[in-house]
């Protein structure tokens, strides 16, 4: 009785301190997980790229040391070995700089971070050097040692709530958050990156720990750093990774309440509806009626670092840069749609599902190089420089808090919606042409398609498009061009 009173209060504290807000500054929105990038080269592209473009945040990969893993798979970032501030990425200094840099030109930093787990056994050496011995779960950079730990047992049973958090994942070193000094480190650990100037948090493996202990957890971050430019007294925004696509003993409600969670349930329905198994005109209910939780909970995305390689959850469904077109349909419609906090992947070109980012030796990972396009190479896929997706920030950020209004659909899968007057944008997914005349809810004047081109001074290097005196347009979108959206809004008008 008296644990339970206890519990509820923590609860209720958490919830008075809860944070849904991303701590965007004003007039930026759409946020880019920059997974695997150095963070010299994530300075640079705040200040050349994300900031110019309109980007109001980005997500870096695990900040703090892991185990150096053979063949350097992506996922040995997972695998802490202490909360010393360098990884591959770079070191404390370097990651410090680029925080401030990106904070000076409007973009947000929000970092992954890995607190459910320590390293795997065998995994004992890391990235900044420390030595650990995971076989006896110690851990002496942080340090942890075996009282730190729950007691070693496998994760069997998705229908277990307490194999699913007291047991380890794929041999994972698995933390009890329940500890008084395993919260303090973990505290300790959150609090110097707000020193730093970030802005938030992804809580990677949020459903393996307790909801209640996550509640006293976050309730003991302090508030945003105001010497970085947030408000006094903001919070750092948090969301949780809870895989919950139904079916399961544990789910995202129990989570909503602390923080935002990463809603997989809609890179797999958008999945499923841009590769043609569900039809376009059922988007005209978009969000929570779809299973999703409530829009300021839901950190939403296409696809992301995990199920774009087929781990975590999500089926052959979700798409990702190997599907270009529907890839950039579904990002267009995710970043036009007020529903959610949008993510932007930014990927790495693989092939096996392991493989890490790419290196100029091996070990040390490369740099990005730049088309004259602004696309990248060298390795680098870089979906956030693709003009269909940067161009849909624009949109995002001009349709700022307007309305959906003026739905069109054809009864099959051309649809079409307006931002109140602000930006409409059009979609064709079926095999024949869009050719309507459509209310764009925007005022008479000439505007740049911003899918097929960008406004270039007063012209455009697209299609233009005539809105008439009533709002309306002759909107085509034929069945055989590159890309199967149309997109205008009031900063691009000619
Ligand atoms: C749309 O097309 C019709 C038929 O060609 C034309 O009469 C009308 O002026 C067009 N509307 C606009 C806004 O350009």
């Amino acid at each position: 009785m008296f644990l339970t009173k206890l519990s509820v209060l923590a609860t209720l504290l958490a919830l008075a301190s809860a944070q849904f807000s991303p701590n965007y500054k004003d007039g930026r929105n759409g946020m880019v997980h920059l997974f695997e990038w150095k963070w010299d080269d994530i300075a640079a592209e705040c200040e050349n790229f994300l900031g110019p473009y309109g980007f109001a945040g980005l997500q870096v990969s695990p900040v703090n040391e892991n185990a150096v893993i053979g063949g350097r798979p992506w996922w040995e970032r997972y695998q802490p070995i202490s909360y010393k501030l360098t990884t591959r990425s770079g070191n404390e200094q370097q990651f410090a700089s680029m925080v401030k840099r990106c904070n000076a030109v409007g973009v947000r930093t929000y970092v992954d971070v890995v607190f459910n787990h320590m390293s795997a056994n065998g995994n004992s050496r890391g990235t900044a050097g420390s030595q650990a011995d995971p076989g006896s779960k110690s851990f002496p950079a942080v340090p942890f040692s075996t009282l730190d730990f729950n007691p070693t047992c496998s994760i069997t049973n998705y229908n277990d709530p307490k194999n699913i958090r007291n047991c380890e994942l794929v041999g994972l070193r698995d933390l009890n958050q329940g500890n008084s000094w395993v919260r303090d480190k973990i505290v300790d650990f959150l609090n110097h990156l707000v020193d730093l100037g970030v802005a938030g948090f992804r809580v990677d493996a949020a459903k393996h720990m307790w909801p209640a202990d996550l509640a006293v957890i976050y309730g003991r971050v302090k508030n945003l750093n105001t010497a970085h430019g947030f408000n006094a007294g903001a919070k750092p925004y948090i969301f949780q990774e809870v895989i919950d696509l139904g079916g399961e003993a544990i789910s995202k409600s129990e989570y909503t309440g602390l923080g935002a969670v990463t809603e997989f349930r809609h890179s797999d329905s958008i999945g499923k509806v841009f590769r043609g198994k569900d039809q376009l005109r059922y988007l005209v209910n978009w969000g929570t009626a779809w299973g999703f939780a409530a829009s300021d909970r839901s950190l939403v995305f296409v696809d992301n670092h995990d199920n774009q390689r087929g781990h975590g959850a999500g089926g052959a469904d979700v798409l990702t840069y190997k599907v270009p077109k529907q890839y950039k349909m579904a990002s267009a419609f995710m970043l036009a749609h007020p529903f959610g906090t949008p993510r932007v992947m930014s990927s790495f070109a693989f092939s096996d599902t392991d493989q890490g980012p790419p290196t100029s030796d091996g070990s040390n990972i490369a740099s990005p190089r730049f088309n004259s396009d602004m696309s990248c190479n060298n390795g680098w896929v870089c979906e956030h420089r693709w003009r269909q997706i940067y161009n849909m920030v624009g949109f995002r950020n001009a349709a700022a808090n307007a309305q959906l209004q003026n739905w069109w659909d054809n009864g099959k899968n051309q649809i079409a919606f307006s931002r109140g007057n602000r930006a409409f944008v059009a979609f064709n997914n079926d095999g024949y042409d869009l050719s309507s005349s459509l209310q764009t809810g925007l005022p008479a004047g000439t505007y740049c398609d911003v899918i097929s081109g960008s406004k270039s001074g007063s012209s455009c290097t697209g299609k233009s498009v005539v809105v008439g005196s009533d709002g309306r347009a002759n909107i085509s979108i034929r069945q055989n061009e590159q890309d199967g959206v149309l997109a205008i809004h009031v900063n691009a008008k000619l």
